[in-house]
C-alpha cells in the first residue's frame, strides 16, 4: 500500500480533498477539541470541467493539492466557491488560483473587502453570488444562498442540485477527527456537535434560523460541512438540532426577564440591588430576579442572559477596578445573541467609584441599548438614595417594555 494520500469519492462524481488534524487540542484560542478535527474540502466533476469547493488550512496545502491532483488536471477546474474565508479554508486558496488558471472564484459579495486583507493578493479573479443565483455547469446545478454570520459576515451555502447535497460551510460542523468519515461510521461525536455549535453559532442565533429556512426549500440528502464528520445518515436530525437549540423557548408566556447580578462586599451595593429589584418588580408583567455572582456558575451566567432582555449589574469598586465575578460575567457574553437587550449598572463605591462606569462602557461596547445613566452611590446608601435606586428600577422596566427614551453614547 503507499502512502499517497488520495480523494475519497464520497458520492458519484463528488469527492472529499480534506485533510485531518488529529493532535489539535485548541482551536481558535476558544474551543477544545479532544478529538482534533478535520478541513474538509470538496471537488465536484461536471460533464463540463470540475469545480472546488473550499480550500484548507495553509500548512496542510500540499496533501490537499496532492489529493485534487488525483481528481483533476488544474486546467480542469472551472470553479472554486469559497462558503467561508476565514484561514482554516481559505489557506490553500492563494497558491489553488496560481495553479487553476482557468479558475473563476464565487464568494458572497460580503467577502468583497476581505479577500485581499485575508489572502494578501489583489489579483484573484472572483465573482459574488447570493440568494436565488445559480451556477449551471454541464450536468452539475449549484443553487447558492446567503448565510451571514455563520460565523463571518461573509459566510454562504450551496446546494448541488442534482445530488441533493448541501455545501454548508462551518454550519453543522464539529471539531472531531476520525478517518472513517461518514456520521454513520464514527463513533459518537455529539458532544462535539453540540460543542461546536455552542461556540460558533449561539452568538447567530437569528442567522441559524435564517438559514435553516433556506434549507428547508431543499430535499437534503446529504451535508458537506467544513469540519468534522460529513452527515449523511439522517441530515434532518442534525437540522432539527440546530432549529431547536436556536429557536427561542417561550418558557414566560411573553413575558420578558429582568436580571440584576451583584456582588458585594459589605451589603451596600446589595441593598441597592434589592432596592432596583423592587422598581422593577412593580411591573408584574415582567419577570425579574437577582442574582449574587460570587456563587454563579458560568454555564448558569450563560442560561440566565440568555432568557434575559433586561440585564443589571451592580459592583462595588475594589481598588479601582471591578471584581472577578463580574469580569466572568461581561466576558462569557462572547458566545451570546445581544440584539435586542437592555443593560444598565450601579454600585457603592468608597472615593473614586471607576466601577460603575467601566461596566457601563462594556455594555455599551458589546451593543446593549444602555439608556440610563449609571446609578452610583458613595458607601451606605440613606434611604432617599434607596428611593432613587427603586425609582432607577421602575425606569428600567419601563423601557424594558417598550418606552421611548434618548440614548446617550
Ligand atoms: C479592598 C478594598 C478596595 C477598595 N478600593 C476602592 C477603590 O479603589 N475606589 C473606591 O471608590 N472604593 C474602593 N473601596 C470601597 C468600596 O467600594 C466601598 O466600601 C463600597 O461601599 C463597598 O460596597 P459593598 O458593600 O457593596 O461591597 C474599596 C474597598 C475595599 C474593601
Ligand atoms: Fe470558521
Ligand atoms: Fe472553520
Amino acid at each position: 500500500m503507499n502512502n499517497i494520500p488520495k480523494a475519497i469519492e464520497i458520492k458519484k462524481d463528488i469527492y472529499y480533498i480534506g485533510v485531518s488534524d488529529p493532535d489539535l487540542r485548541v482551536f481558535d484560542i476558544i474551543m477544545k477539541t479532544a478529538n482534533g478535527t478535520t478541513y474538509n474540502a470538496y471537488v465536484v466533476r461536471s460533464s463540463d470541467g470540475f469545480i472546488v469547493l473550499d480550500t484548507v488550512k495553509e500548512e496542510f496545502e500540499d496533501e490537499f493539492f496532492t489529493k485534487l491532483e488525483s481528481v483533476c488536471d488544474y486546467s480542469e477546474i472551472k470553479y472554486i466557491i469559497m462558503h467561508h474565508l476565514e484561514p482554516d479554508h481559505s489557506g490553500a486558496l492563494p497558491e489553488l488560483v496560481k495553479r487553476a488558471k482557468n479558475a473563476k472564484v464565487l464568494l458572497s459579495p460580503m467577502a468583497n473587502p476581505m479577500m485581499k486583507a485575508i489572502t494578501n493578493s489583489e489579483t484573484i479573479p472572483f465573482e459574488t453570488v447570493w440568494t436565488n443565483k445559480e451556477l449551471k455547469i454541464g450536468n452539475k446545478t449549484f443553487k447558492f444562498m446567503s448565510t451571514p454570520h455563520l460565523h463571518w459576515p461573509e459566510t454562504i451555502s450551496s446546494y448541488l442540485v442534482e445530488d441533493e447535497v448541501l455545501f454548508s460551510g462551518d454550519v453543522f460542523g464539529s471539531h472531531y477527527y476520525d478517518k472513517r468519515l461518514f456520521d454513520d461510521m464514527v463513533g459518537d461525536f455529539d458532544y462535539a456537535f453540540k460543542y461546536y455549535y455552542e461556540h460558533i453559532m449561539r452568538p447567530f442565533k437569528s442567522d441559524v434560523i435564517n438559514a435553516l429556512n433556506l434549507y428547508d426549500k431543499y430535499p437534503i440528502d446529504t451535508i458537506c460541512n467544513l469540519h468534522g464528520p460529513i452527515i449523511r445518515s439522517n441530515p434532518q436530525r442534525y437540522i432539527e438540532l440546530y432549529r431547536r437549540w436556536s429557536s427561542k423557548e417561550d418558557r414566560y408566556h411573553g413575558k420578558k426577564v429582568v436580571s440584576i447580578f451583584y456582588v458585594t462586599s459589605y451589603k451596600n451595593t446589595k441593598d441597592m440591588a434589592q432596592a432596583i429589584w423592587e422598581g422593577v418588580d412593580k411591573d408584574k408583567t415582567l419577570l425579574s430576579n437577582m442574582y449574587d455572582l460570587t456563587a454563579l456558575d458560568e454555564q448558569n451566567m450563560l442560561t440566565i442572559l440568555e432568557e434575559s432582555t433586561g440585564i443589571i449589574i451592580g459592583s462595588p469598586t475594589i481598588n479601582g477596578d471591578v471584581p472577578k465575578p463580574i469580569w466572568d460575567l461581561l466576558s462569557c457574553m462572547m458566545v451570546l445573541e445581544k440584539k435586542g437587550k437592555f443593560g444598565a449598572s450601579f454600585g457603592s463605591y468608597g472615593w473614586s467609584g471607576e466601577a460603575v462606569e467601566m461596566m457601563n462602557q462594556r455594555l455599551k461596547t458589546l451593543k446593549f441599548r444602555v439608556p440610563l445613566q449609571p446609578k452610583k452611590i458613595k458607601l451606605v446608601p440613606t434611604v432617599e438614595e434607596l428611593r432613587e435606586c427603586y425609582e432607577f428600577g421602575i425606569e428600567f422596566a419601563q423601557i424594558v417594555n417598550g418606552k421611548m427614551v434618548e440614548m446617550t453614547l
